[in-house]
């Protein structure tokens, strides 16, 4: 097992990144008080809730569960509310801990649920998924989606401890291995050029799930996380350079709907645009942009989008959250492994980077 901190003083909280851990020891001194609510959903609880009540009742414990429906379309208000029902039914107290069990989205949900329930309960984060093991489990955003917009209301919360189990990665369907990868592929292409040459070399045993290599994956996303959100929680500055490739596919995923393409196969699609025109720009090189495309390619992933139709690709592209006085920003890449975050950008170069990666 290997363990990492994120340096937030004193809610300083690590990771805990392995196969076969155990939970009971490792959660032990992070449950504070007597009860804890496990929230998850209907395709994780079956393989896994057990395991985690057996560990959490063995530490004398009071545990409730809230098993939520499977799916993004319910990451909604209507089903955070069922999270505050069962704390209440089961009359927890402002010294309960909720133990997110799942991907993302019940990652996002439960530690949103934390965030406000009695203003504010402990959390734990125990993520099911590649993607939730290398980003969202990591540097306490959380929430849920509204009709008018994905992830628009929620709070910073950090969890009192990570516990990522590269044994629960095996019954992950590799569609989602894959999504989870290009998250991974994008901290290399931000910030890590030697990342990007390990990635080079063992991609085919981390795309068949050879769990010793996802554990070194994950420990060296979650390090470069930890870092940058260790020196701008609430995403003032340098924490936006995690949101490369987020702007073009954000654009897929709500042209195309939610759950038509995940998250990490538009973020794929996002980072070659930005890659395009970076390259479009003059910064980095035809040879890097190839680089860029067959490691994209080699996780699985997609590096064309559907055609869609430019006004409205730039009309989704200008509901990002890092516009600012109405001005776009775009991370792009001033040199391979080296992301900005700028509005210093020519928008035909990037009206043809985007045209330049569609069907
Ligand atoms: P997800 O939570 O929907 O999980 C993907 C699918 O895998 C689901 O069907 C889930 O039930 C299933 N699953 C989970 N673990 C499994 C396992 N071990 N075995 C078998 N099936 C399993 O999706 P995700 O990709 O984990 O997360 C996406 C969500 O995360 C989005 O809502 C996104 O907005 C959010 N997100 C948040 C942050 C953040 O910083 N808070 C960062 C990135 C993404
Ligand atoms: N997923 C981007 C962030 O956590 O800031």
């Amino acid at each position: 097992m290997q363990t990492l901190h994120v340096e937030l003083g004193d809610r300083r909280y690590p990771i805990f990144i392995g196969s076969d851990l155990n939970p009971q020891a490792l959660l032990k001194p992070y449950i504070k008080g007597r009860q804890v609510m496990i929230v998850s959903n209907t395709t994780v609880a079956p393989l896994y809730l057990q395991h985690y009540v057996t560990a959490i009742e063995a530490l004398d414990k009071t545990v409730a569960t809230c098993i939520l429906p499977d799916g993004e379309k319910f990451k909604d208000i209507e089903h955070l509310n069922l999270i505050f029902n069962a704390l209440l039914e089961a009359g927890f107290n402002r010294d309960c801990t909720v133990l997110a069990l799942g991907g993302g989205v019940i990652g996002d949900m439960a530690g949103f649920a934390s965030a406000a329930f009695q203003r504010g309960v402990y959390f734990i984060q125990v993520p099911t998924t590649l993607l939730s093991q290398v980003d969202s489990s990591v540097g306490g955003k959380t929430g849920i989606n509204h009709p008018l917009g994905k992830n628009m209301i929620g709070a910073f919360q950090q969890p009192q401890v990570v516990l990522a189990d590269m044994s629960q990665l095996k019954t992950l369907p590799p569609r989602e291995l894959s999504a989870g990868l290009a998250e991974v592929i994008k901290y290399a292409l931000l910030g890590d050029i030697e990342f990007l040459a390990w990635l080079e070399t063992h991609m085919e045993q981390l795309v068949a799930g050879d769990a010793t290599l996802l554990a070194e994956a994950v420990y060296r996303s979650c390090a470069h996380k930890a870092r940058i959100v260790a020196n701008d929680e609430k995403e003032q500055g340098e924490r936006a350079l995690l949101n490369l490739g987020h702007t073009f596919g954000h654009a897929i995923e709500s042209y195309l709907g939610y759950g038509e393409w995940l998250h990490g196969e538009a973020v794929a699609t996002g980072m070659v645009m930005a890659a395009d025109l970076s390259q479009r720009m003059g910064w980095i090189s035809l040879d890097d942009l190839e680089r860029t495309k067959k490691i994209i390619s080699r996780a699985n992933l997609p590096i064309v989008c559907p055609k869609i139709p430019l006004d409205e690709f730039l009309a989704f592209m200008a509901h990002d959250k890092k516009v600012l006085n109405g001005q776009l920003r775009l991370v792009l890449m001033q040199q391979l492994g080296q992301a900005v975050i700028t509005k210093e950008f020519d928008v035909e170069l990037m009206q043809q980077a985007i045209l330049a990666n569609q069907e």
